[in-house]
């Protein structure tokens, strides 16, 4: 069942979506060349606790960290370490929280320092694929218009979509009801009503859109290598149009 939430709910979601907001934006500043990935999972814990939110992803299935930190091949759950980031890198902060029992959620990747034309051109076709995705999150729309527009808008500008992880319905759990995968057909999959709340998260890749788990049983990185980018937001269906909780 995929739950239609209530105008107090939505304000909670809100709330939480806020503090992912602000950990984030705060968390970009601290992106440069020689910091440590520990160091960015340090500030963030520091700063959930200052707020009085708690980290979702910490103890999930046994992960082990409040943030997932997902540099150049890595595609999506990075784990946090004595590794230094240096110019030209590009890292993916992704950060669920829970404030009062209601779940967030949003992922940017960021340029360490100075990044070449290429890499700042996957990062602006990821954003601009979540930003069409989120434009098609109406009543009335399907689940697979999402995902269509999204590998669509991607595979025009001569990248791949990854299959294996997908966007997904969030609330009062981190992971509900729907499956929002970033490849699909139009007019298919669940029909999107009011009050629905869901990620959004296109994960690309520079070449192909195979991925291998490393032995950390965590990590995600390309198969052949490539660089990947991932932008995620949470988004509710409104009689208005998308809106995007994770956005002040
Ligand atoms: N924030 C991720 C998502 O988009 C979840 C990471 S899995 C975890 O769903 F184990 F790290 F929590
Ligand atoms: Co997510």
């Amino acid at each position: 069942m995929i739950k239609c939430w209530a105008p107090v709910e939505l304000e909670k979601l809100r709330r939480s979506g806020h503090v992912v907001r602000q950990i984030l934006d705060e968390a970009r500043e601290k992106v440069r060349p020689g910091v440590t990935t520990l160091e960015l999972e340090k500030f963030v814990e520091k700063r959930l606790a200052q707020l009085g939110a708690k980290p979702a992803s910490k103890g999930y299935r046994g992960y082990p960290w409040c943030l997932c930190t997902s540099v150049n091949n890595e595609i999506v759950h990075g784990m946090p370490s004595n590794r230094r980031l240096k110019e030209g890198d590009i890292i993916g902060l992704d950060l669920g929280v829970v404030v009062d029992g209601y779940y967030g959620d949003s992922a940017i990747t960021v340029a360490v320092g100075a990044v070449n034309e290429n890499v700042q051109r996957l990062l602006r076709v990821t954003e601009e694929a979540l930003e069409l995705g989120i434009q098609m999150a109406r009543v009335g729309n399907r689940v697979g218009d999402i995902s269509a527009t999204v590998q669509g808008y991607v595979e025009k500008n001569g990248y791949s979509v990854v299959r294996e992880f997908v966007g997904h319905g969030i609330g009062r759990e981190y992971h509900e009801e729907p499956q929002v995968p970033n490849f699909g057909q139009a007019g298919h999959g669940p029909l999107l009503k009011e009050a629905m709340v869901f990620t959004i998260e296109p994960m690309v890749n520079e070449k192909g859109p195979e991925l291998r788990v490393l032995d950390d049983n965590w990590t995600a990185v390309t198969a052949d290598g490539g660089l990947s980018a991932h932008f995620e937001h949470t988004v509710a269906v409104t009689r208005n149009g998308p809106d995007v909780l994770t956005r002040l």
